[in-house]
């Protein structure tokens, strides 16, 4: 937390607005559709909500098909599974780590030939590193499919001077207790098309209509943001662009005193873009450094601090051990030789001294 939050929390309190809804909510919405640039957002309980209502929107339905990364988290894909699709999973690209256009286009072709086209094509931005937007959509408008970007773990980001997620039908964030700016827990629709976050916001209020008793015409659930909640998240936005150069900080420095250690990578940063470094992510040669990463999570951890290995793969996940992938080996390599490293906004450079001592040691 930055202090701002209570500030805005305090009001909520004298308001005594205690609800899923209210003025913070409405004002929460606003700053944040003006923060990325698109003109509707919609605020909800978390990431994954947001998601689940984009897809019942663009009518995912039972035996559709969606197409997704496969280097993600899986808060990008249940959703459609609740929505009885299947996924598809594309591999990544070795420079942004994120969706392989050259596959999605070979995967799409395949789609047209087999008379079956994906309903959705959901592509993440990975630890804070825009998706190639623009290669994408254009891929997809050929074919006529939406694009929703999961840009859970991309606020701040941006891509060819946009933020994250601009140029999708829909994108999704989150505010989950570990990403860049935090509501404890939340998450964010937003849309340039009004319908979308209408219907959303509907859905996500049990999809009650208006009238003065209680009427419901279809079902709905109860995934609208809470007023306090939506207050640390006025407060929070304050602090993005803060925390956004804090995180490169961080990135930077860890570079600067590891990347010259044979066997020791970081995740590269495309040109396109300005990755937010939401995460600090190296990758691992065991036959150069001499140790793998699972050493290196050891000895970290015998230190007592705390890291972890890259997504796994969705197509290496058992819950998803029937579904088709496109490639693979690349995104099956970063999670084999991938380290998220600690990269609070508070971290000391001492505790980052530290680190940084116990992985060279690892030697
Ligand atoms: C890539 C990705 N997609 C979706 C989500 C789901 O967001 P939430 O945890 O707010 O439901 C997250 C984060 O948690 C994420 O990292």
């Amino acid at each position: 937390m930055s202090g701002a939050e209570t500030t805005f929390v305090a009001q909520a309190f004298e308001s005594n607005y205690i609800a899923p809804l209210g003025p913070m909510v409405d004002a929460f919405e606003q700053v944040f559709s003006e923060t990325v640039g698109m003109r509707h957002a919609v605020a909800l309980a978390s990431g994954t909500a947001a998601m689940h209502l984009a897809m019942r929107f663009l009518e995912v339905g039972r035996g559709d098909m969606v197409i997704a990364s496969t280097l993600t988290f899986v808060g990008s894909v249940s959703p459609a599974v609740y929505q009885g699709a299947e996924p598809v999973f594309i591999d990544s690209d070795r420079q942004s780590w994120n969706m392989n256009p050259d596959l999605l286009a070979e995967e799409l072709r395949r789609c047209d030939r087999n008379g079956k086209l994906p309903k959705v094509i959901i592509p993440t931005d990975l630890y804070g590193q825009c998706c190639d937007m623009d290669r994408i959509t254009d891929i997809c408008e050929a074919y006529g499919v939406p694009v929703v970007a999961d840009s859970a773990e991309a606020i701040g980001a941006s891509y060819k001077g946009r933020h994250a997620g601009v140029g999708a039908r829909a994108a999704v964030y989150s505010f989950n207790g570990n990403k860049i700016i935090t509501t404890s827990g939340g998450g964010m629709l937003a849309s340039d098309d009004r319908e979308i976050i209408d219907k959303a916001r509907f859905w996500s209020q049990q999809a009650r209509e208006l009238f003065p008793h209680y009427e419901h015409r279809e079902l709905g659930y109860n995934y609208r943001m809470s007023n306090i909640l939506a207050a640390i998240g006025r407060g929070q936005l304050q602090v993005l662009e803060e925390r956004v150069q804090k995180k490169r900080e961080i990135f930077e420095y860890y570079q600067a005193n590891l990347s010259n250690l044979p066997g020791i990578e970081f995740m590269p940063e495309v040109l396109y873009g300005r990755c937010t470094r939401w995460l600090t992510v190296m990758l691992v040669t065991p036959e150069t450094l001499g140790a793998d990463r699972e050493a290196v999570r050891l000895a970290l951890e015998a230190e007592n601090i705390e890291s972890r290995p890259v997504w796994k793969p969705m197509h290496m996940q058992p819950v998803f051990k029937d579904c088709r992938v496109v490639g693979g080996s690349v995104a099956e390599d970063l999670f084999e030789r991938g380290l998220c490293l600690p990269s609070g906004t508070q971290l000391s450079r001492n505790e980052q001294d530290k680190v940084i001592e116990t992985i060279r040691k690892c030697r």
